[in-house]
């Protein structure tokens, strides 16, 4: 952790901690647009450059180290290389990376899904969780013979056509630049929790062939979803012969080892996975009822005089992705990694309020499971981190993430030592615990105190 009360300002002491990172981001801005791979990695000046991870920490190219709460992206439940995880996927790449057929591994791993979620009564894997929403979205519309999919705003699906209007903007549902009007036309938007919204759409509208959400709510429950909703969805598009996917791609084996569907007592018809199902590998999945994914099946789509949906994919079920994802599955079935990374995350909530109290700052540690969201206060509103209750906020407050105060929130968090994602999100692992939740209390209140200091934030009281 570096001092805290140097005086250089915010950015020449990051640049200064990090002149390998500001090298390697160089030569990344002549390769990709903004110098990153993926939009939610995207800092100002520049984001650090990771050598090597292990357990709940990172090390940059420059050797600091980070508690790092970014998660892969949600990916590692588990933590950063886990070795059984790491020993099962060598194991399988020394073997063979691509048999081009059929292979042991993706028994297993699909055995090992369904074991833990009933509702995947068939399944087919895919590469990624945008992948997988995809397949989804056009198994339910084979299905019910309809065209259009209900979605939430602010929820988050992945990129393809279909989940780009609503989730960061165009919320009015108009198509978002280079999709096609035709595209967004066939997507409904609610908002979040608005159970009475979906009744009068599936009321009026014989167009609807399903429902998708995030089931603990947007950004693995940035916008939570309210006490009862998911149940009500179920028992309301089951009435109008609407299909209901759960988008699990994060919830799936981090909420609990059958996902939010086992904590809700909600079967979906459709269910998709990605991160944690591979092990934190590349690799996703949809699973759902048997008389859905029969699109998908040469025999029954012949016998049935029913067109087959189309299904290809080079690297769907591949051995490496399939190792790791039977080794972590096999850890969750035991449910300690999703109890104590909950468990982790709720210490570290309790104890962010603790310091916002304490620093005088109105802002909150809010979330549910193993997440923790920092509620930066946008509106200046007068709250009380302890209390503080997401439901009475507007969706688009609790979204909202103002990009300068965002960014340099993050930037004195990394010198601070601890690393979290875009949208001020930390996502705990089975191997976070009180040291890194310490670390990180200890972090807040030194990135906070130097941004008050440079006029970013207000302190009420200053310890
Ligand atoms: C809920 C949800 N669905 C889908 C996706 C897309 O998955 P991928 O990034 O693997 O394409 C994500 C990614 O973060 C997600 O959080």
């Amino acid at each position: 952790m570096g001092p805290p009360y140097d005086n250089r300002t915010l950015e020449d002491a990051y640049r200064a901690r990090t002149p390998g990172s500001a090298r390697l981001a160089e030569r990344a801005r002549s390769l990709f647009p903004s110098g990153v791979t993926h939009d939610g990695r995207f800092l100002e000046p520049y984001g650090i450059y990771v050598e090597r991870a292990f357990g709940p920490h990172k090390w940059d190219v420059d050797g600091n180290r980070y508690v790092d709460w970014f998660g892969g992206h949600g990916a590692l439940l588990l933590g950063h290389c886990h070795p059984a995880v790491t020993e099962a996927a060598s194991r399988a790449l020394a073997t063979m990376t691509h048999p081009g057929a059929g292979h042991a591994l993706e028994i297993r791993w699909a055995e090992a899904i369904r074991a833990l979620v009933p509702a995947c009564e068939r399944l087919r894997f895919t590469s990624s969780g945008t992948e997988a929403t995809l397949l989804a979205v056009r198994l339910a519309r084979a299905f019910t013979r309809r065209r259009k999919i209900l979605r939430f705003r602010t929820h988050f699906h992945g990129w393809h056509d279909h989940m780009t209007s609503g989730w960061q903007n165009h919320m009015d549902g108009t198509a978002t630049r280079g999709v096609l009007d035709a595209v967004a036309e066939n997507v409904v938007l609610c908002d979040p929790n608005d159970l009475r919204a979906v009744a009068d759409v599936l009321a009026t509208d014989r167009e609807i062939a399903a429902v998708i959400l995030e089931p603990t709510g947007a950004s693995f429950g940035m916008v939570p979803t309210r006490d009862g909703f998911p149940q009500a969805l179920r028992e309301l598009t089951e009435r109008h012969g609407v299909l209901l996917i759960f988008d699990e791609v994060v919830t799936g084996f981090r909420v609990a080892p059958g996902g939010a569907q086992a904590v809700y007592g909600v079967r979906p018809d459709l269910v998709t996975f990605a991160k944690i199902v591979a092990g934190g590998l590349p690799g996703g999945a949809v699973g759902g009822r048997v008389e859905i994914l029969d699109a998908l099946d040469f025999v029954r789509t012949r016998e049935r005089g029913e067109e087959k949906i189309g299904h290809p994919g080079t690297f769907n079920a591949n051995p490496v992705s399939a190792a790791a994802g039977i080794a972590a599955l096999g850890l969750v079935a035991t449910g300690e990694p999703c109890a104590r990374a909950n468990a982790t995350a709720a210490s570290l909530r309790e104890r962010l309020n603790e310091l916002f109290a304490e620093l005088g700052l109105p802002w909150a540690a809010y979330g549910t499971f193993s997440g923790v969201h920092v509620f930066p206060n946008p509106e200046g509103r007068a709250i009380d981190p302890s209390s503080f209750d997401p439901h009475a906020l507007p969706f688009a407050e609790l979204k909202a993430r103002p990009p300068k105060l965002a960014h340099r929130v993050r930037l004195a968090l990394l010198l601070a030592g601890v690393d979290v994602n875009g949208q001020l999100a930390m996502l705990a692992s089975a191997t976070h615990g009180p040291a890194e939740v310490e670390d990180t209390v200890a972090a807040f209140r030194e990135a906070l105190l130097r941004l008050a200091r440079e006029g970013d934030v207000a302190l009420r009281s200053r310890t």
